[in-house]
């Protein structure tokens, strides 16, 4: 069994932060979500992965290398334009052989891995295995129609009215099936070939679909309280480790500092992960806080929020829930004179506070 990760599409998107990177490396608990894909994927059992890359890939490619590191051997499929996922699967055909394959979408997250979908699909080995979770807005994403019995009657990309909340995690298995559905699609009205008409294909053709619901998945959509949450799910887990200098600190919990950073005089109560390079002063980290690398914090405050690499935070007090880019810089407003102008008009009722 192979796995095909989709590490494509363009980098730089407008989101309430500017992702100008692959929207596959960015960091859950200070770590890109692609690893968890790849981790999963080789705990699952599975050593070859054909990446597929697009516009991006010198960035993908620096950040897996060979795939070693995962104990898998990458191959690296470069899609020149991004034209969809079942795309993606046409031009890995060679790749791909004759063996079944699990397809993962390199920006998906799945809480707790794909081992046990895998060892369900090698056991009964349909024509394809899907995903399901329940989301609040299904229009984002592929949506499922099930019957009374829980079988898969009908799939749809992007509905404008969804049938359900019912949405397609971007986790696929597959046997070779797919390649003879794939290779009847024509492209959708978004002008791709999309692996959800696939599905459909096979469904339509007589072979037999899975489907099974999960919880705990996130994708970026650009909401902060879903990022927030991820971020929260993965500190649950991580054990208390430090390797970086600490010097007149409280560390309570479940705290990882990384090597190379350094923190003095200050409190910090896990889960809260601190990246490398990262020096922290006088200041108090909360729980569920990923502060990235190279950032600087002093005589600031923060808890339940995530700070990408080499953000600065000098004196403030107290961020809470917020999502803090790469390279910002937070600092207090200057004192200004306090004082009211007031053009007030007869018989007004003014509550200032002050
Ligand atoms: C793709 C699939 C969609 C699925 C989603 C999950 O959407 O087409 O069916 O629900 O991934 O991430 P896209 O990322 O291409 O918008």
């Amino acid at each position: 069994m192979k796995a095909l990760v989709l590490a494509g599409g363009s980098g730089t998107r407008l989101r309430p932060i500017t992702h100008t990177r692959a929207k596959q490396l960015v960091p859950v608990a200070n770590k890109p979500v692609l690893y968890y894909g790849l981790e999963s994927i080789a705990a699952a059992g599975i050593r070859e992965v054909g990446i597929v890359v697009g516009d991006t890939h010198a960035e993908i490619e620096a950040a897996v290398g060979d795939g070693s590191r995962f104990s898998l051997q990458a191959t690296y499929l470069r899609q020149k334009e991004p034209l969809g996922l079942a795309h993606a699967v046409l031009i890995a055909r060679d790749y791909l052989g004759d063996d079944d394959f699990v397809m993962y979408l390199g920006d998906n997250f799945v809480v707790g891995g794909i081992e046990s979908l895998v060892g369900r699909f090698r056991g009964s080995r349909p024509s394809a295995q899907i995903m399901l979770t329940r989301v609040s807005d299904p229009r984002h994403f592929g949506v499922a129609e099930l019957d009374a019995d829980g079988r898969v009657v009908r799939l749809e990309e992007k509905p404008r009215e969804p049938k359900s909340d019912l949405a397609l995690v971007g986790v696929y298995l597959f046997t070779p099936a797919v390649h003879e559905a794939v290779a009847e699609l024509k492209p959708s009205w978004r002008g791709e070939l999309e692996i959800t008409d696939a599905i459909q294909w096979l469904i339509d053709n007589g072979h037999v679909v899975e489907p099974s619901v999960i919880s705990g998945y996130w994708k970026d959509t650009g909401n902060v309280a879903d990022m927030l949450e991820v971020n929260r799910l993965v500190l649950e887990s991580v054990e208390r480790r430090i390797d970086g200098e600490v010097e007149d600190c409280e560390l309570i919990g479940r705290v990882v500092v990384e090597a190379g950073a350094v923190v003095r005089g200050s409190r910090i109560v896990g889960p809260a992960v601190v990246g490398a390079g990262t020096v922290i002063t006088g200041s108090y980290v909360g729980p569920f806080t990923s502060i990235g690398a190279d950032c600087v914090l002093s005589g600031s405050e923060i808890e339940y929020s995530i700070v990408l690499p080499r953000a600065s935070i000098r004196g403030v007090r107290r961020i809470e829930a917020s999502l803090i880019g790469h390279d910002v810089e937070v600092t207090p407003a200057p004192d200004t004179p306090k004082a009211h102008r007031l053009v007030l008009g007869d018989h007004s009722k003014v509550q200032i506070s002050s």
